[in-house]
């Protein structure tokens, strides 16, 4: 090949480069100019058939244009991998000073909100969170609870009642109340146990002041030294942090629940006046939650040592302590799906709830 041939090449191979418009073709190009049936590849094989004095002399010019079409594609990929990532960063470009859209994004739930205030407050003591299923064996959600067959705490939990299972024929429920989620965990993990259980409950009662579906929050607490002490410190700072009331009145009176001995019911500080509920100071006492030691007998139901173990427990209705912090007055408003109530109770989605940022 002439030399004025070798450089109309060399330029023609170079244009092809040049004209590659984006990645894909450049490939495209370099298997054409240097792949194996390249025509660069091809010229070479041409070199076979001169003299060695020719060979030498056109091998140097061949592999001076193969170097410089190689060197060519690089530098051309490199713009075009540039060029790629400029016009994605243009594309994507976020204005990160703009206000966020919160309407757009939609409201929290109270009762979400309501768990992930739980959730923080019981965290920041140390509490995990533990789940169980909303179809319960009788064992969990009655006898091992120390609610036996005969216990009226049965009829009076009003409770939905599901066929049997096949291979025990005993009845399965949905569960009453999140306490059959203790007896999973004391027969599932050794203590020390400190868990918090929110989740849904279920209970054949619809009236203003009932849902057939509602939820708890189950406390769980056991350790070798647990006592009535540790209970009443957690649930009263617990009560102080929900309400953010710093010096909120807090009473323990005796009460009763079969899995729990002694058992209390907490009452918080409030007034009522003019048909007006305010929670803080005052002269009247609102109840709160239901509490008490874990009876040995449900220790000893999860396999669990009652004179080397003791423990606190506690339980309390979500949807009533949301109802009392955010003032909402009527329960069936939070099963509605009324997206104005929502917008007005609800919260926005980037305001999570943190001890140091407040409840
Ligand atoms: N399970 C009880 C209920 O549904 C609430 C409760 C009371 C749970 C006392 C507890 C407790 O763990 O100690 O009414």
């Amino acid at each position: 090949m002439e030399h004025q041939n070798l450089d109309d090449l060399r330029s023609s191979l170079l244009g092809q480069v040049a004209d590659a418009a984006d990645l894909e073709a450049l490939e495209q190009a370099r298997v054409r100019i240097l792949g194996k049936k390249g025509q660069v590849t091809q010229l070479m094989k041409t070199l076979g058939g001169l003299t060695p004095e020719e060979r030498k002399e056109r091998g140097q010019a061949y592999n001076r244009i193969k170097d410089a079409v190689a060197e060519a594609i690089e530098a051309r990929r490199q713009d075009l991998a540039d060029a790629d990532l400029e016009q994605r960063l243009a594309a994507e470009r976020i204005d990160v000073s703009l206000p966020a859209r919160p309407d757009r994004v939609g409201h929290v739930h109270p009762i979400s909100r309501t768990v992930e205030e739980l959730v923080a407050i019981f965290g920041e003591m140390g509490f995990g969170v533990a789940e169980g299923p909303h179809v319960e064996d009788d064992f969990h959600n009655f006898t091992a609870l120390n609610i036996p067959e005969e216990h009226p705490a049965r009829q009076e939990q009003d409770t939905f009642y599901l066929p049997p299972q096949e291979e025990s024929g005993a009845p399965m429920v949905l569960r009453t109340h999140t306490s059959p989620v203790q007896i999973r965990t004391m027969q599932s993990v050794a203590p020390p146990i400190r868990i918090i259980v929110p989740g849904r409950t279920f209970r054949s009662d619809s009236d203003a002041t009932h849902s057939p579906m509602f939820h708890q929050v189950e406390g769980l607490v056991v350790d070798e030294t647990t006592h009535m002490g540790h209970l009443k410190g957690t649930l009263i700072e617990f009560c102080r942090a929900f309400f953010d009331i710093e010096d909120l009145p807090v009473r323990f009176r005796p009460s009763y629940f079969p899995f729990t001995e002694p058992s209390a019911e907490v009452d918080i500080g409030c007034t009522r006046a003019d048909g007006q509920l305010k929670i803080g100071h005052g002269d009247d006492w609102l109840e709160i939650l239901g509490c008490g030691m874990v009876h040995p007998k449900v220790l000893e139901n999860c396999g669990i040592d009652s004179r080397k173990y003791q423990g606190f427990a506690f339980g309390m209705g979500i949807e009533r302590v949301a109802m009392l912090k955010y003032g909402i007055p009527d329960l069936r408003t939070f099963y509605d799906s009324d997206l104005r109530w929502l917008k007005h109770y609800g919260f926005l989605p980037l305001e999570t709830p943190s001890l140091v940022r407040g409840i």
